[in-house]
């Protein structure tokens, strides 16, 4: 475990997951478990920013757990825990709030759309949502988090904060670099391939859930909106294509122009089907997987008190060190 880098993610238990989730965040958390020391986090607080149901989220937050280690991320081999089980989180958060100017925060593209679309919730926790996040990742020191493009700019406010306290308080915080794959950092909705792939979109056409099942799986590729002409290839002026192109490429890890050779002169219709099995003969052996270790609560419980016993051993003495270089008397007792 020595010399290794460290890194960490997180998901929001806010729902079940969708394949975008899969193809630009979890897909690489497994590849990248041998080369780092990785922790990766359910952000169970991060998800109160919008208003949830109580019984919900906690069921969501064994379901993602279960459905972590039936992607491959063995709870063995890395840190796996609930962001709530560690107090430290919250604790951060109030330290590096005391250093983030609400500009910097009001002018997050997330918070703007999501400010939108729950207008009728705009709270505190929603506007500060990227600075919990820093403290996420800044409390391990993490070098590398893999995210989707989405959560760029959040990351960009984590180095500014990091890099602002190691300025006022001397070098203290690791400032970590994105990692946001080439391919698949934004899958596309279904129904509107200028949108993000969301799990809070109204149509359930629009994602496809790790939920799903072969025939809705398959049902829903058929529905995909695709783009006129006829020709299969990826170019910005057929986003729909482009995005299904995409799909295909990240769950069977061909490359683009491969694909592209593959579908030459095969009419949208089978292509589609192609792309729903394709994603079908992914999703189905996880879904399976995830269902059987769910049914087992105790050992779920027992990977998050093993997790956040180790994650807390880190974040400990990472605050206790911000808090004597911001001026806090030292707890000696
Ligand atoms: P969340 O839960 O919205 O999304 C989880 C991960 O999935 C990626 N993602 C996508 N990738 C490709 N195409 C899409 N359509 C798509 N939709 C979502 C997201 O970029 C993300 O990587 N704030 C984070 C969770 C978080 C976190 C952290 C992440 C909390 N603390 C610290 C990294 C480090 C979020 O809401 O992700």
């Amino acid at each position: 475990m020595e010399n290794k880098k460290t890194l960490f993610s997180a998901v929001q238990p806010s729902g079940i997951l969708t394949l975008g989730n899969y193809v630009g965040a979890i897909s690489n958390w497994k590849r990248l478990i041998e080369e780092y020391d990785c922790i990766y986090a359910l952000a169970d607080l991060h998800t109160l920013t919008v208003k949830q149901v109580p019984a919900e989220l906690r069921a969501h937050s064994y379901e993602l757990a279960a459905l972590y280690i039936s992607c491959g991320i063995d709870p063995e081999k890395c840190i796996l825990f609930c962001q709530s089980h560690v107090h430290e989180h919250a604790e951060l958060t109030w330290i590096l709030n005391t250093m983030t100017y609400p500009g910097e925060l009001q002018r997050m593209t997330q918070f703007k759309d999501k400010s939108k679309s729950h207008s009728d919730n705009v709270n505190m926790g929603l506007m500060d949502y990227p600075v919990l996040m820093a403290s996420d990742i800044l409390l391990y020191n993490a070098h590398l988090v893999p995210v989707g493009a989405d959560q760029k700019q959040h990351l960009e406010l984590t180095r500014d904060l990091a890099i602002r306290f190691n300025s006022r308080y001397s070098d203290t915080f690791v400032v970590p670099e994105p990692y946001i794959a080439k391919t698949g950092a934004k899958i596309m909705s279904l129904q509107d391939p200028e949108k993000k792939m969301s799990k809070s979109d109204a149509n359930v056409n629009a994602f496809i859930s790790m939920n799903d099942d072969r025939d809705t799986i398959i049902k829903k590729f058929k529905r995909a909106v695709t783009d006129s002409g006829n020709e299969i290839r990826a170019d910005e002026s057929k986003p729909g294509i482009t995005n299904l192109l995409t799909i295909y490429c990240c769950v069977t890890g061909k490359e683009l122009c491969d694909a592209e050779k593959e579908f030459d002169g095969v009419g949208y219709g089978n292509f589609k089907i192609a792309v729903g099995e394709a994603v079908a003969d992914l999703i189905e052996p996880v879904r399976c997987e995830k269902d059987r270790i769910l049914s087992d609560k105790s050992y779920l419980d027992k990977v998050f008190a093993d997790g956040a016993l180790r994650a807390e051993h880190i974040a400990r003495k990472t605050l206790s060190k911000v808090y004597r270089k911001v001026g806090l008397v030292e707890r000696k007792f």
